[in-house]
């Protein structure tokens, strides 16, 4: 029976962390609900838990194999790698533009990852054989009689034999499910669009089912760390029976099958075999390029003291809280994830209908593109946003218009007024200078108290993933600083009591430390727009925690807006 070592326990605070972020497939755009799900809570994360001292390492890149990318490039009349490149090469500019900063942005088939990553999934696999845990069985698969080939499930089209639903032939978008292609009803082939018949071939399938008691005691341990969806989820397709999972295909594009056996000629391993064991692959890659060496990924991913966070969006639950685990208990020479965060669906809204971002749906020339919405809007504007209605707990929708809105009425009209109202205060009556704070009475000290508070608060909330309460908490606070310049009226005490406007604009400065140490995981250009604005080294100003306040005298920079105002009539307003 599979073993495993157990993470470390919740109360033993771990050594490293390290952070993935679910490989998207190399074949199109990212768009909005991609970022939302798997890649800006991972760095708003993984910027917090730096600012806080911790030794992390982001780790990320594209997932080039398998069928959906050889579709595209059939569609294309291009070669898959031609494909996978290309777009690996744009979604690391959008990540870039959206400064979402991973340590290594890797690709399973990019020719600078291509060997060490193919080297460790065929290890993983040879390994996980020799253990007995694959059963090689013939079995039947759906085949294009007018192609000539088998159909891999994606080349497959039917109606779900869960839910009826018309589905790929892998997973149902509509139910979740996976999809036993054999089982689907009415299936075609998407080469031919003709009838799919029913042919025999071999394949190893992971036999899953003998993981079924360790995954159940593995997940119960998470109960009250994880999310409960994820958790119910995972729990609830082990109490319906996992099913043996076939981890080789018959295509041409992707990772030659590693055994000495004539029917294992021309297969490739499952693409969602090798996907996950990119985060290793490219682990290692990462260390082997900061001269480490060739073992030292193993201290990331085989040490109990690191702590491992896989952030994902609803669909690949059930590779990473059963599947991937499964593997990484069979293969028995790596840690199980700590932490799988699985976000929502996060759909668009259009014309008072939310629909899912797709190529054919979605128009070319819309934000939800990355692409696109970095022609014309800030990076910290789109990040702001898809955190305020991050889909946590359940789907969400990017609605253009209530973009516009929560732009101009949290980050401008509170944050952003804020910051350069008394940035701009001290400009003109304090000569640029931060003022004497001698005079601060009970209300600028409860004031200051107030950030104190919300710091670690905003802290536990992104420890806990829970990043929508932890930017709500953030713009709470933004709140009460302009009630307090508004309660404070330096402008009348400028005229009739100097001493007290100085004290107020000093504290109001201190404050603005607080917020650009708060807003630093989440908004990461604006808070170092701020250190700007306030003269100081982002590099030590930005870490987690109480910030050493500026002294009297220190002269500032110059106050500039943090934030433009958006157009609200198309909801495509100039750069933000
Ligand atoms: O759903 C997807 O986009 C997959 N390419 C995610 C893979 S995640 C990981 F396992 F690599
Ligand atoms: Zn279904």
């Amino acid at each position: 029976m599979a073993t495993h070592t157990p993470a470390h326990s919740s109360t033993n605070a771990p050594k490293r962390y390290l952070v993935t972020s679910g490989l998207p497939y190399s074949n199109g755009r990212l768009h909005v609900g991609h970022v939302a799900g798997a890649y800006l809570p991972a760095d708003t994360f993984v910027r917090y838990l730096r600012a806080r001292g911790e030794d992390v390492r982001f780790i990320c890149g594209s997932d080039d194999n398998g069928v959906a990318i050889e579709i595209s490039a059939m569609q294309q009349g291009k070669t898959p790698q031609e494909v996978s490149t290309h777009f690996n090469g744009r979604q690391a500019r959008d990540f870039a533009g959206l400064s979402i900063e991973f340590d290594v942005y890797g690709g399973t088939h990019q020719p600078a990852f291509q060997a060490i990553h193919e080297r460790l999934s065929q290890e993983f696999f040879r390994n996980i054989h020799s253990k007995g845990y694959f059963s090689k069985k013939k079995t039947k698969q759906l085949y294009d009689p007018k192609a000539a080939r088998f159909l891999p499930d994606r080349y497959v089209e039917g109606d779900c034999h869960h839910c009826g639903s018309h589905t790929r032939g892998d997973q149902c978008d509509n139910c979740g499910q996976i999809i036993d292609p054999l089982l689907l009803k009415n299936p075609i082939s998407i080469i031919s669009r003709s009838p799919a018949e029913v042919r025999e071939t071999t394949h190893w399938y992971l036999k899953l089912n003998d993981f079924e008691k360790p995954l159940k005691e593995w997940l119960e341990s998470k109960q009250g760390q994880w999310r409960t969806g994820v958790l119910n989820f995972a729990l609830g397709q082990i109490k319906q029976g996992l099913p043996e999972r076939a981890m080789t295909r018959d295509i041409a594009w992707g990772i030659p099958v590693p055994l000495d056996d004539p029917d294992a000629a021309g297969k490739v391993l499952f693409v969602w075999f090798d996907a996950p064991i990119g985060y290793v692959s490219f682990t290692a890659k990462l260390c082997e390029d900061r001269g480490e060496g060739p073992e030292a990924y193993k201290k990331w991913w085989a040490d109990p003291e690191t702590a491992i966070h896989h952030f994902i969006g609803e669909d690949n639950t059930v590779f990473h809280t059963l599947i991937w685990p499964a593997m990484l208990m069979a293969d028995a020479r790596h840690q199980l994830p700590t932490q799988v965060i699985a976000n929502n669906f996060l759909n668009f809204r259009l014309a008072g209908s939310d629909e899912k971002v797709s190529k054919s749906k979605t128009p070319e020339d819309s934000p939800v593109w990355i692409e696109e919405y970095l022609k014309k809007y800030e990076a910290d504007a789109l990040r702001y946003y898809l955190t305020a209605i991050a889909p946590e707990t359940a789907r969400t929708a990017f609605d253009p218009a209530d973009f516009v809105n929560r732009v101009n009425g949290e980050l401008v009209a509170a944050f952003g007024n804020f910051v350069n109202r008394a940035l701009t205060f001290a400009q003109r009556y304090f000569e640029s200078r931060v003022p004497s704070s001698a005079a601060m009475n009970d209300m600028d000290r409860a004031h200051l108290a107030k950030a104190a508070e919300a710091l670690p608060k905003i802290g536990a909330l992104i420890e806990g993933c829970k990043f929508r309460s932890a930017i709500e908490e953030f713009m709470a606070y933004t709140r009460v600083c302009n009630e307090y310049f508004g309660l404070r009226e330096p402008w009348k005490t400028r005229k009739d009591d100097l001493p007290a406007c100085a004290a107020t604009i000093a504290t109001c400065v201190h404050t603005i430390q607080w917020l650009a140490v708060m807003c630093a995981p989440f908004l990461p250009t604006t808070a170092k727009r701020i250190c700007e604005q306030l003269n100081i080294d982002p590099a030590t100003a930005l870490r987690w925690g109480a910030p050493k306040l500026l002294p009297e005298g220190h002269t500032l920079g110059t106050p500039a807006i943090l934030f433009t105002k958006l157009e609200a009539a198309s909801g495509e307003g100039p750069k933000g």
